[in-house]
């Protein structure tokens, strides 16, 4: 066990142990969500009343409310006044900086409670411990049980996220979706009766609200030929939201009248940047800018393409965080082989066979982690983190 900073009655052992046990069970709950929420924790908060559970909350959606301000709304809607609130638990120490959301640290010290028991401080160097010592400056007991909900289990890929060697090299967390037939084509076979989608309008619409939760959706040049998308966040995606539309494009070979270009910029509508390689052709280069994209030129890669190292660097200059590839079988098998992709989400629909290369040997030989497998609609789905 951790430290205990006593200012008020110090808890019992027996009373230490209900808070342990209770941060395991918070833990456990908090991974449900990982997948939404990552590269962010998975961290789970209750709001406890003379030793009994008033309320429970999780960070649920990358972006979203944190765990602690998802328990203290469900504590307000219970019968247990807020006078009577007493101690936060919460699996990861409290945020004091402001990102997408208000820092928890004022809005636990805003209700009164007295105590809080987490389960682990910050990993990330810039913020370890800053959010336990504004609580107890504050006059708030801190209570930290290490090991009842250790990060290694709870959220491994935060640990990742926010240690040394992602610090010193910024690059978004990058998400691979794609839908894939039986025998593992992104291609469908030329005579299916449905030519142009794999994956059932359910999975479709998953798609729709994936997008709805990134700072930027990225594809190559070949899936834009092809199939001619908006790649728009539309409902049930948050059109609130508008990522970019990144398209990865040495020679400008984007047509300027494609659909991208022709989507009128609001709800669900982000701006389109196409990556090119320096000195790319200047007419295409002026016809895609007056058509409302804005291109960039890239230094070139030790390819023949766009490089991608530079790429995710740019990315993350333009504050993209979270990012989802949707890209045909050539970008993507060219970021998963520079290991590149931190997560993805594979669907797959009932077609057997399909055109072009298969990602089948990739699937069988991948060393996924935390992997979940589960249904939407008439597809299976496979979730996991890079092992
Ligand atoms: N099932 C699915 O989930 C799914 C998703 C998307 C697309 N698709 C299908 O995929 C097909 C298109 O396949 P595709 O492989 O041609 O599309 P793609 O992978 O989206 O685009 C490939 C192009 O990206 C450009 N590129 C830029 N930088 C690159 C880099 N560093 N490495 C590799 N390529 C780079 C290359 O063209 P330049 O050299 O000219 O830049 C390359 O030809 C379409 O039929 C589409 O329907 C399926």
């Amino acid at each position: 066990m951790g430290s205990t900073q006593q200012t008020h009655q110090a808890p019992t052992t027996a009373e230490l142990q209900t808070l342990w046990a209770l941060l395991g069970d918070l833990g456990r709950a908090a991974t449900h969500w990982r997948f939404e929420v990552a590269p962010n924790p998975c961290v789970g908060a209750a709001v406890v009343s003379r030793g009994q559970e008033v309320a429970r909350g999780f960070h649920q959606r990358w972006g979203g409310p944190h765990a602690e301000a998802a328990a203290l709304a469900a504590a307000a809607e219970s019968a247990v006044p807020a006078e009577h609130w007493d101690t936060m638990v919460v699996t990861l120490e409290p945020c004091s900086s402001r990102g997408k959301t208000p820092p928890c640290v004022e809005a636990i010290r805003s209700t009164g409670i007295k105590r809080l028991v987490v389960g682990a401080v910050d990993p990330d160097v810039r913020h370890r411990g800053a959010g336990l010592k504004k609580l107890e400056e504050a006059g708030v007991e801190v209570i930290v049980l290490e090991g009842a909900a250790p990060l290694e289990d709870v959220c491994p890929h935060f640990l990742a996220w926010s240690g040394p060697d992602r610090l010193r090299r910024p690059h978004p967390w990058t998400i691979a979706k794609w839908a894939q037939t039986r025998s593992g084509h992104l291609m469908p076979p030329a005579n299916s009766d449905n030519n142009r989608w794999i994956s059932c309008g359910a999975s479709r619409d998953e798609v729709l609200e994936l997008r709805g939760g990134v700072d930027a959706v990225v594809t190559g040049v070949g899936t834009v030929l092809m199939d001619d998308p908006r790649f728009t966040v539309r409902p049930p995606g948050d059109t609130e939201m508008r990522p970019l539309r990144v398209v990865l494009d040495s020679y400008l070979r984007t047509p300027p009248e494609y659909a991208l270009l022709r989507q009128t910029p609001g709800p669900g509508v982000g701006p389109v940047h196409i990556l090119c390689q320096g000195g790319a052709d200047v007419g295409r280069w002026r016809a895609l800018e007056d058509a409302g994209a804005v291109v960039t030129g890239l230094p070139a890669g030790e390819t023949d393409h766009v490089s991608l190292l530079d790429a995710q660097a740019w990315l993350w200059e333009q504050g993209a965080r979270r990012v989802l590839l949707e890209a045909g079988p050539t970008l993507l098998s060219r970021y998963l082989d520079r290991d590149l992709v931190d997560q993805v989400r594979v669907y797959t629909g009932s077609a057997i066979g399909g055109e072009g290369v298969t990602m089948a040997a990739w699937m069988a030989s991948a060393n996924f982690a935390q992997r979940l497998d589960r249904e939407c609609g008439a597809d299976s789905v496979l979730e996991a983190f890079s092992g």
